[in-house]
């Protein structure tokens, strides 16, 4: 196993630390040993992405050789099944394998399994430890960091609502091996670029020109790019949660581009991956902020330069280019969780490494003489995603 790299998120009252290294996957009880995690005698629940059964299976070995009882959940990681159906199968195999309230529940998997296992972990017998194994980047960089757990729910209107139920629970540990990621599909690897571009958006022009230098190397998998970028995306992210964990303030700009792209995700017929929603969304913010004059067009041309680069997706796609749709998705957004009142609280960039939480209010509080018709930048920025390039 090579040195793991230790990043420390100092959240008050439940600091967390994410281990990133090379092998550590094979040696996860000396791993949680090291951190102060007991194993032996433990009841262990490991909710497992039916994807990565084999590392599952290591990990499974490595606890049993420590002396942990452990117990298996497969789940198949679906926007779909990130349902209170999947959180209830997550409960009975924990009071199936007797796990009480000194148990722990281990999530193995891309984000809708963090985010499934960790809302399990938070609800039952009020909250049980759990430890975050990440296969996927974007898990790796985002999703196990920071404790937001939860589910998707069925929309009034139709459709589904992203993340509408959940609960706050910072993991004990998370651990993230690099070389698990040889397994992932290429197109999700890209998706786990655009929160890594979202990071350094967030982070500055260092860590922007950074990925600019990389961005191919990094689409394409190369595992030494990959080990670079890992922690330093990641530590964007923990900076951030260490310093509002409960999403009071900062926390939101990691927002940047998930109002228009959870309302595109979800849309029918979208066949988007989360990050590559997230890249069309995050276009769509630059372009709303242009309008609204808060960014230069230069910089909103380098950054879906960027997304582009990385063979991201920077315009809806063709499913999605009938009219009625952009009205749809503004309806949509309108159910987001950053909605504050009846306006949107939108998180738009003002320069790399200058993004900031924006109130648009409602229609009616609109000055007849701002933009009565672009909806404040917001269709404008719906524009700019349905246009041709
Ligand atoms: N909690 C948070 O703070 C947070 C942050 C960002 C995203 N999320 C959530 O995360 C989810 C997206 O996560 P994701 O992008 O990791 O997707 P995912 O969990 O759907 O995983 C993507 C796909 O890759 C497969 N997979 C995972 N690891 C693999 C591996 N090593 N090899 C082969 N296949 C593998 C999965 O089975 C799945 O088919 C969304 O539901 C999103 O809402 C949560």
């Amino acid at each position: 196993m090579s040195t793991l790299t230790r990043i420390t998120i100092d959240v008050p009252g439940s600091p967390t630390v994410l281990l990133i290294g090379r092998g550590a996957i094979g040696q996860v009880a000396d791993v949680l040993a090291g951190a102060s995690v007991a194993v032996r005698d433990r009841r262990v629940l490991l909710v497992v992405d039916g994807n990565v059964m084999a590392v599952g299976a290591r990990i499974d070995q490595s606890l049993r050789t420590a002396g942990a009882h452990t117990a298996t959940v497969r789940l198949t990681a679906t926007e779909l099944g990130k349902s209170v159906a999947s959180v209830e199968s997550i409960w009975h195999a924990a009071l199936a394998h007797g796990l009480g309230r000194t148990g722990l529940i281990l999530a193995i998997g891309g984000g809708i399994i963090g985010d499934l296992a960790g809302f399990a972990a938070a609800t039952f017998l009020r909250g049980v430890e759990c430890v975050q194994v990440p296969t996927t980047l974007l898990a790796m960089v985002d999703a196990a960091i920071g404790g937001k757990t939860g589910i998707n729910l069925p929309l009034p209107g139709g459709g589904l609502g992203k993340n509408l139920a959940g609960a706050f629970l910072q993991p004990r540990l998370a651990i993230a091996d690099p070389d698990v990621l040889s397994t992932l599909p290429a197109r999700e690897l890209r998706a786990g670029l655009a929160e890594c571009i979202k990071h350094a958006v967030i982070a500055g022009l260092p860590h922007f020109e950074f990925l600019e230098r990389r961005i191919e190397l990094l689409a394409a998998g190369d595992p030494m790019a990959l080990g670079e970028l890992i922690p330093l995306s990641a530590a964007v992210k923990a900076g951030i949660v260490a310093r509002d964990p409960l999403e009071r303030g900062e926390r939101a700009v990691l927002n940047l581009g998930h109002t228009f792209g959870h309302a595109i995700e979800t849309m029918p017929g979208a066949d988007l991956l989360h990050g590559e929603a997230v890249a069309i969304g995050m276009v769509a913010a630059c372009r709303c902020a242009v309008v609204r004059g808060l960014l230069a067009v230069a910089d909103a041309d380098r950054i879906e330069r960027l997304i582009e680069r990385a063979g991201l997706p920077t315009r809806l796609p063709s499913s999605l280019s009938a009219p009625e749709s952009a009205g749809e998705i503004r309806r949509r957004m309108g159910f987001d969780k950053k909605v504050d009142g009846e306006g949107l609280r939108l998180i738009l960039p003002h320069a790399v490494g200058d993004v900031r939480i924006v109130a648009i209010p409602p229609a009616a509080d609109r000055r007849p003489d701002g933009h009565p018709d672009d909806d404040d930048g917001v269709q404008a920025g719906i524009a700019a995603i349905a246009s041709a390039r």
